[in-house]
């Protein structure tokens, strides 16, 4: 196969993962579980050529800067050692939603780039092998490989391989909501690879966030499979926080909230002052993902709208895994 296009929609992690134990392989310091998100896709196309003399990257029909085209380029070359090819190849993907706003474009974007490139290459690799491979390219792009709920092993191995996603329930297992209010269009300023750096570097939580990692993930994992919205709400708030206590206690302390991020959490909270059950999580970036039952979207939706600064909301619900929408000799 020379040619192929694959789909994989974005994730959100409702226990996060925040901190890497080898930065060369991209391996997590902690395990993590996210849900897949419907509404927010990349869709990315490989082709494969002799004929041409480097790799080149189009992101949404415009070629992607150099920074970009180079991470791509690294990550090619894994696939290209698996499948013993040299060919260099023409990427070009496209999102459905706003890049680089702090809405996890690096997820969609590895597990689609992971499906789509190991197919063109002719490599036939199993969901755990994918999800392997676009680990490399992002953390949470592991995740993306899976549709509906998923957790994210951090591994033991030296090698990686058993730091892989995998899923823990299917996109249909349960319907919540997923209310995310954008506050800012704006690229953020530290990244996530930057920032896990930084915690890992100069706080002193750090280790601690580490080492109670395990605790979170099992109460979530238990939460989720027996459908206890509360819990799983309750965690999802937590981890957002803690992970966000840690960013801050850095040297210097790393300010992924504006003003409006703050506005809608206190929202939030007034919601479930209210009885409307509706929980927070946000990631390295000012947007904020607000988890609900579908039977209070509206409710949500309407109250979120109302805050100055949200500039506008995207709701979605659990969405599928990565999967191939063509492929061409
Ligand atoms: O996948 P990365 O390297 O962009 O890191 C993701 C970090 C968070 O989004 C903040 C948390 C997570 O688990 O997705």
């Amino acid at each position: 196969m020379a040619q192929a296009t694959a789909r994989a929609h974005s994730n959100i992690a409702l226990i996060k993962y925040w901190g890497k134990r080898d930065s060369s392989l991209n391996l997590p310091a902690v395990g993590s579980i996210s849900v897949t998100l419907d509404a927010l896709h990349t869709t990315t196309s490989v082709h494969f050529s002799s004929e041409w003399p480097t790799d080149r990257v189009e992101l949404n029909q415009a070629p992607a800067d150099e920074k970009t085209t180079q991470r791509v380029s690294r990550f090619l070359d894994i696939i290209r050692q698996n499948a013993h090819i040299d060919e260099r190849a023409l990427v070009s993907s496209a999102n459905n939603f706003p890049t680089a706003a702090g809405l996890a474009s690096s997820a969609s974007a590895f597990a689609a780039l992971s499906l789509a490139a190991s197919t063109a290459a002719g490599l036939s690799a199993s969901p755990a092998q994918l999800s392997e491979w676009a680990r490399r390219g992002s953390g949470s792009a592991a995740r993306s490989i899976f549709g509906g709920f998923v957790e994210m092993h951090k591994g033991q191995r030296a090698d990686g391989r058993d730091a892989i996603a995998e899923p823990l329930a299917a996109a249909d297992f349960w319907d919540v909501r997923i209310v995310i209010a954008i506050t800012s269009e704006q690229a953020k300023q530290t990244g996530s690879t930057g920032g896990m750096e930084q915690s890992k570097n100069s706080s002193v939580y750090y280790p601690a966030w580490v080492d109670t990692a395990e605790e979170d993930l099992s109460a979530m994992r238990n939460a989720l499979l027996q459908k206890d919205f509360t819990r799983v709400g309750e965690l999802s708030e937590y981890s957002c926080l803690k992970m966000h206590a840690l960013a801050l206690s850095g040297q210097p302390g790393l300010l992924y909230w504006n003003g409006v991020t703050m506005d809608v959490m206190h929202a939030v909270r007034n919601l479930r002052r209210q009885g409307i059950e509706a929980y927070f999580t946000i990631d390295a970036g000012p947007q904020v993902k607000v988890l609900c039952l579908p039977e209070h979207q509206n409710t949500v939706e309407e109250a979120l709208q109302q805050i100055p600064g949200v500039l506008r909301l995207i709701t979605t619900r659990p969405g599928t895994g990565a999967h191939l929408l063509g492929e061409k000799a």
